[in-house]
């Protein structure tokens, strides 16, 4: 869970350190890019958050950490899985004009 939660990280600060402000203009100028840029990324700050929450809470030997943490390991896949199908709509709509 670490190198998962790691791992995204990683990956969002890579991207965010590669992309140049022009790469951005497709989405910024484009009303509903911009809508399911910003749902995508208010759901993916979200669900790395609740990610890096989880790990904070854990504990090796803990026995209550399964209980305590359901619920938010729950909003943290229920997050992920929707910020990975806009972002691939997102991808989809700015690269191959499959939706519009
Ligand atoms: C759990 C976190 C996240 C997941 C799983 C995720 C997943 C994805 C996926 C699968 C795509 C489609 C890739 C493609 O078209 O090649 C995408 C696109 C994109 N994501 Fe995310 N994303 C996450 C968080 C974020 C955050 C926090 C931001 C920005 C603040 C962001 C910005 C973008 C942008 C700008 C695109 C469009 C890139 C393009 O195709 O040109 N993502 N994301």
């Amino acid at each position: 869970m670490i190198v998962a939660v790691a791992a995204q990280l990683i990956g969002l600060a890579y991207v965010f350190a590669t992309t140049d402000t022009a790469a951005m203009q497709p989405i910024t100028s484009v009303p509903y890019n911009m809508n399911m840029f910003a749902v995508h990324a208010l759901f993916g700050g979200m669900s790395l958050g609740a990610g890096v929450v989880l790990l904070a809470l854990w504990r090796p030997k803990s026995t209550t950490f399964p209980q305590k943490s359901k619920k938010i390991a729950l909003a943290t896949t229920v997050l992920w899985i929707l910020t990975f199908v806009i972002g691939l709509v997102l991808g989809l709509t700015l690269h191959s004009g499959f939706f519009i």
